[in-house]
């Protein structure tokens, strides 16, 4: 049995991770944006331990989730999924950076480096990643005409070099990218058209 973070977990794809370690008699925390979110996000999975709350865009909330986490203890594993997509208009948040690279890359890289290591650290990443580029030139899109999907990649394959580079440093952590492959919201599935639109 192990003890899991799961970030970015109030539905979809981590919220479903979560369900699925509980089933499996590991003990789980979640995260969620707000209060209001953790709110629904406990009641969506009761038997998880906890709720970590905080808004990824944010440095300050960066810090503070992983104070929240360190507080609970060590994890096994703590499992990167929190992400805005690729359709995401362009936005700059409060610290002066790109909000897809703020959730998407410096919240991975900032939380692996305050959350006490666990023994596994899994990066969600995508297929699309392969279609990224590595540069350092511009990384928050200033100075190029800006392309959700381009940055999107570029986060992911960011998250993957994050992933291999905390392998190399740290031979102590099991650390890993994977692609989930597609996996569309409930309510573009036919059979769940009576479902809510709230958390898609
Ligand atoms: N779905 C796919 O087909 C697919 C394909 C390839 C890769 N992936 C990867 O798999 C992972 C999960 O995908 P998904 O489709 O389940 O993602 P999703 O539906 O977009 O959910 C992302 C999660 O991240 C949270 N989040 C976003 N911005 C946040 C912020 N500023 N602060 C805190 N939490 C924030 C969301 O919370 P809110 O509810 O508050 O927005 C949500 O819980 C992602 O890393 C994604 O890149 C997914």
């Amino acid at each position: 049995m192990a003890r899991v973070l799961i970030t970015g977990s109030s539905r979809r794809l981590g919220l479903m991770v979560g369900e699925l370690l509980v089933q499996q008699g590991h003990r789980v925390v979640l995260h969620a944006r707000d209060a209001r979110r953790a709110v629904d996000t406990r009641a969506a999975l009761p038997a998880a331990d906890d709720v970590l709350v905080g808004d990824l865009a944010s440095i300050d909330a960066m810090r503070s989730v992983a104070e929240q986490a360190n507080a609970t203890g060590r994890f096994g594993a703590v499992i990167h999924n929190a992400r805005v997509g690729y359709r995401e208009r362009y936005l700059v948040t409060a610290d002066g950076l790109s909000h897809v690279f703020a959730i998407n890359v410096l919240a991975p890289y900032l939380l692996t480096a305050l959350i006490m290591p666990p023994n596994r650290l899994v990066h969600l990443s995508s297929g699309m990643h392969q279609g990224g580029s590595a540069g350092l030139g511009d990384p928050q899109w200033e100075r190029r005409r800006r392309q959700a999907a381009q940055a999107y990649s570029d986060s992911k394959l960011f998250d993957v070099l994050l992933a291999f580079g905390v392998a190399r440093h740290r031979p102590d952590v099991r650390s890993n990218a994977l692609e989930p492959g597609g996996c569309r919201p409930a309510w573009m599935d036919p059979a769940h058209r009576t479902t809510s639109a709230r958390h898609t």
